[in-house]
């Protein structure tokens, strides 16, 4: 299994792009499953992830071709041959019941495994059933899969999920676009990846309101042609990299980087002492003035601070000045790269969802182990600016959200480089 070797250095300087958003796209794909005409996305990601998801649509029976060296995928749903998501498949990834709604509002029946996917947590699937059953579905489940029909094809209703789910809001939304009549989805998530999905189905001819707010309405059409669609910037991606010149030292832009995708991390930064501006090209990033101040962190959905942020923030504050609290409120479990941390030195208390981290001047580098994939990306950062070499193991995790990762920072001046192993 290949490592990542990472050796303490800095400073950074020079630019990064930041790729289409991996968590956009892996909701874009399945929207294929809604027309009979070709669906092309365009800055898609190239990552392990996109091809799991193109495994999965092709064994349904969609056309799918990465172009221009991935960037572009060809996609086209005319024969969906296969209702029934498999296992072997959806254990890979959680984002494979994304193919439940559509596949049910297109064909009126699909069978989906409940997903696997990274290990922080419960992660059940109670909203998305709740929503596609307000719209009519039956669904059971038999030997780990859901088993969905709607017998009376779907129809619009008006429901309120207890949590705004970013999955359980893509999944509903995508199947109240050719239900008949109007969908009311009331404390719907508010992520950027969901207006992306919200843009890509109106280009497809889908009547949508209200996407970006917490309440979003849908009416209903029969069908829905062909698009083409750019996929939104990884937010997450452009949130990490923004962390590297802080960590280590020096000054890097983010090319595509926007604020308004990160307001909330973009203020804690801005808390700890950290330069943001916004250039013609994307944001530049630097930290002010020696070490960076402690700050306080609790994790909401968008537009508060992301969970998929909350790993590599930990890792800042590693080495910052005083004593940072860290809250994670979406996944319980989700702190596995707290004792990886402490492995290099760091000084963190874990009881229940609160992290509490009391700043230390340097880390040493240390053999780590990924648990998951933004816990990898922060003890890669975290190696950035450790004394010595950090040797990250398991670093599957990280193909599946970071394209092109070494390149990336070896292009700003960082020492890391891909191990192969056995
Ligand atoms: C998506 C992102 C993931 C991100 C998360 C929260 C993708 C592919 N993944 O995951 O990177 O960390 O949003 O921003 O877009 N929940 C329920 N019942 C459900 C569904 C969810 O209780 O039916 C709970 C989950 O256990 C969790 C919380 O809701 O505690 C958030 O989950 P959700 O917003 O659904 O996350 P995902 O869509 O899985």
């Amino acid at each position: 299994m290949d490592s990542i070797l990472v050796k303490g250095n800095g400073p950074l300087n020079g630019e990064i792009p930041i790729a289409g958003a991996k968590n956009a796209c892996l909701t874009l794909m399945p929207a294929t499953l809604l027309s009979e005409e070709p669906l092309t996305l365009t800055n898609a990601p190239r990552l392990s992830d996109i091809k799991t998801m193109t495994q999965l649509l092709q064994s349904l029976g969609s056309e799918v071709s990465a172009l221009s060296d991935g960037q572009v995928l060809a996609m086209s749903s005319h024969n969906i041959d296969n209702h029934v998501a498999d296992y072997e498949i959806v254990r890979k990834m959680r984002a494979s019941n994304l193919v439940l709604g559509p596949m049910l509002a297109r064909l009126g029946h699909a069978v989906v495994s409940l997903p696997g996917g990274c290990a922080i947590g419960a992660r059940p699937m109670d909203l998305h059933i709740y929503g596609l059953e307000k719209l009519g579905a039956e669904i059971e489940l038999k030997d780990g899969y859901l088993h969905a029909k709607a017998p009376r094809g779907l129809k619009g209703a008006e429901m309120e999920l207890r949590f705004a789910s970013v999955g359980a809001t893509e999944n509903i939304l995508m199947a109240a676009t050719l239900a008949k009549g109007t969908t009311v989805i009331n404390n719907a998530a508010r992520e950027p990846e969901i207006v992306d999905l919200a843009d890509c189905l109106r280009a497809m001819g889908a009547q949508i309101e209200g996407d970006g707010s917490p309440t979003i309405v849908v009416q209903g059409v029969d069908r829905l042609k062909g698009a083409t669609h750019p996929v939104v910037t990884d937010r997450i991606e452009l949130g990490t990299y923004m962390l590297a010149p802080v960590i280590a030292g020096g000054e890097v832009e983010l090319l595509g980087g926007r604020i308004d995708l990160i307001g909330a991390f973009c203020e804690k930064l801005d808390a700890a002492g950290v330069s943001i501006e916004e250039t013609a090209r994307g944001l530049k990033v630097a930290r002010k003035n020696g070490r960076v101040k402690a700050v306080d962190v609790v994790t909401a959905p968008f537009p508060g601070f992301p969970t998929d942020l909350q790993a590599q923030m930990m890792a800042l504050m590693c080495t910052a000045e005083g004593t940072s609290v860290l809250e994670e409120k979406i996944f319980e479990n989700r702190f596995m790269h707290a004792p990886e941390l402490g492995r290099m030195g760091a000084n963190i208390e874990v009881s229940g969802g609160t992290a509490t981290v009391h700043g230390v001047e340097k880390l040493k580098g240390a053999p780590v182990m990924a648990t998951d994939l933004r816990a990898s990306v922060s003890l890669i950062l975290a190696g950035l600016a450790a004394e010595g070499e950090t040797l990250v193991n398991r670093v599957y995790h990280l193909d599946r959200g970071y394209e092109r990762l070494v390149r990336k920072l070896t292009g700003v001046g960082a020492l890391v480089e891909r191990v192969t192993g056995t």
